[in-house]
């Protein structure tokens, strides 16, 4: 800080920057990461307990009557609602420091709770924050029941009896931090009635999401999007409770009715007067597994968007009516075409396939991958204007034009455990859209993610994620390390890691350069790490390296020459090692 009275301009620039730096080191060591892989039968170990512990304390619970713990350490110094606190730490030094005493003395907490019980914790939070111990310890005992399912794991005998033919009991199948009444595991996982979707629950969650999409869209374009891309899954779905169906529900406006046994069948308009905003036209993917688990759900956002389309609104306010009318007028297209936004593989089949044809490289041009995400996705279902069924017609046309006014796409990520370089199902999917977008609309799309769990539903560009999960996994030694413990499983963790990284180049360009020159320097060119990962498994290795020549061969990776030419050298010895030469 200056100690002259008033900051030069400069000054309070670097010390902005230097505060938003500090802010995203934060949110990198907040994340919770896998420290290796699950091993079936094992229960989880004491340092993953504890962030597991932890994470389960930061939300309300408001079934078992528990507070989260930050918010009454925040309430309890003073120091007013947690979130907003979290919302504002970014902007001011008083504040971000706030926050870290808060999250260390929450740390503290969980930590004496695990050394030395509840009460010893409850006093710690007595004596530090002045919490009373009626407000701590029902959050201790709810710890207390999870801790306990934590350490016991009965996955291998269920196995056994499943193959007995004997009964399992059953329990549900969600996100452990979400919902830890899936512990334990090793149960037979039931997943949700799709009448139920979205909850209530997952509704209201959903509007502060959907709000943070369009005000980032918002201020980063100076008006709203004209029509976003969604991706929605089926699992996502179980574990949220609809929390992807609400925020489509949202962009256009409409709320969800409940008949007289409380299922959700209808749908109706939220007034432009309390939206205070144009109702978003949005085309919707769905997976194969959704489309099956949730065929009254695919109705309901038809039928949703069939209602706004219908709408007597000015254009300005309704953008999915305004691109409907002007579909029909201009193209004398029937209604059912323009109107269709549910697409989905055609009955039977599954996936968009974008993530095998990226693995083997087997595409030349651009646009390629993004014509076969629409070969794949062009089935749309829902009714038609007569309310017949339509299961999978196919709507290629439809899909293009669709995807021709997209100017956002977006998919929510459900869950702690899987990201976005953990599995190739994202790129395909998000990454498949936003390439078949950026072909027909002749521009790339703002590509948006956000973690539907984390506490200030924050939305981050497909830049800013990719950066954060290389980070916080692909090039942080915590988790790498942990990779490692599993040997030739875990390099090739690692080697999956770094190819679905390159998928969001293929599909999105969007891999800053210093990911791909850090992993090599990582794994590669430390001499001590290659001789590592090389013993363990030189198939997964060689990949790598090979991913990594790719990436520069097709002007992903701006590369130094005397770079590439190490790389191609140690890719030809590690060839010679697989084949026995070396
Ligand atoms: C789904 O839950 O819908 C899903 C799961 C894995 C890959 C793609 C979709
Ligand atoms: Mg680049």
């Amino acid at each position: 800080m200056s100690s002259q009275p008033y900051k030069t301009l400069m000054e309070a620039q670097r010390d902005r920057r230097v505060l938003d730096l500090y802010d995203q080191l934060i949110e990198v060591e907040q994340r919770l990461i896998p420290t290796g892989l699950h091993v079936f039968g094992r229960p989880s170990e004491d340092a993953e307990r504890a962030d597991m512990l932890r994470m389960i304390a930061s939300f309300d619970r408001p079934e078992a009557g528990v507070r989260a713990l930050p918010d009454l350490v925040s309430e309890n110094l003073g120091l007013g609602s947690y979130d907003a606190l979290f919302k504002s730490a970014s902007l001011d030094q008083a504040r971000l420091s706030d926050r870290e005493r808060i999250d260390s003395v929450v740390a503290a907490a969980i930590r004496e709770f695990l050394e030395a019980g509840s009460e010893v914790a409850a006093s710690l939070l007595e004596r530090t924050s002045k919490i009373k111990r009626q407000d701590s310890l029902p959050v201790f005992a709810l710890l207390e029941e999870i801790s306990k399912q934590l350490e016991t794991n009965n996955e291998i005998e269920a196995l056994l009896r499943a193959l007995r033919g004997e009964f399992i009991a059953p329990g549900p199948g969600a996100d452990i931090v979400q919902n830890p009444a899936i512990l334990p595991t090793g149960r037979n996982t039931h997943a949700v009635n799709p009448y139920t979707i979205p909850s209530i629950m997952a509704f209201a969650r959903a509007e502060a999401v959907a709000w943070s999409l369009l005000e980032r869209y918002l201020a980063e374009n100076g008006r709203y999007p004209g029509a976003i891309a969604l991706v929605l899954w089926g699992l996502d779905n179980i574990k949220t409770q609809g929390e992807g169906v609400a925020q489509a529900l949202w962009l256009l406006g409409v709320r969800p009715v409940r008949d007289a046994l409380n299922r959700v069948t209808e749908v109706e308009a939220i007034p432009l007067e309390e939206l205070k905003r144009p109702r978003i036209d949005v085309v919707m993917t769905i997976s194969g597994i959704f489309r099956d688990l949730f065929s009254p759900t695919v109705l309901l956002l038809d039928k949703a968007v069939r209602l706004v389309a219908q709408l007597d609104e000015p254009p300005e306010m309704n953008y999915l009516r305004r691109h409907v009318m002007e579909q029909v007028r201009n193209e004398v297209c029937p209604l059912d075409d323009a109107v269709a936004r549910v697409f989905s593989n055609a009955p039977g089949n599954y996936g968009t396939n974008v993530n095998f044809m990226v693995m083997d490289s087997q595409w030349d041009r651009d646009e390629t991958l993004g014509d076969l995400f629409v070969t794949r996705k062009c089935f749309a279902y829902g009714r038609d204007s007569q309310g017949r069924a339509v299961e999978g017609r196919e709507a290629r046309v439809a899909l293009d034009q669709a995807l021709g006014r997209v100017e956002a796409t977006y998919q929510n990520i459900d869950t702690f455990e899987i990201g976005i370089t953990d599995v190739d199902h994202y790129f395909e999917y998000l990454g498949g859209i936003s390439k078949a977008v950026e072909t027909r609309a002749q521009a790339r799309p703002s590509i948006y993610l956000s973690d539907s769990l984390s506490r200030d539903a924050r939305i981050r560009s497909l830049e800013e994620t990719v950066r954060l999960e290389s980070r916080a996994k692909t090039l942080n030694p915590k988790w790498y390390e942990g990779m490692l413990n599993h040997g030739f499983r875990g390099v090739a963790e690692i080697e999956s890691h770094v190819s679905n990284t390159f998928g969001w180049s293929a599909t999105a360009d969007a891999v800053d350069d210093w990911i791909y020159t850090e992993v090599a320097q990582t794994f590669v060119l430390d001499e001590a790490m290659l001789e590592r990962l090389r013993t363990l498994n030189p198939h997964s290795v060689h990949s790598l390296v090979g991913r990594l020549l790719e990436a520069h061969g097709r002007g992903y990776w701006d590369a130094d020459v005397k770079l590439m030419d190490q790389l191609r050298e140690i890719s030809g010895s590690l060839e010679d090692q697989i084949e026995g030469v070396a």
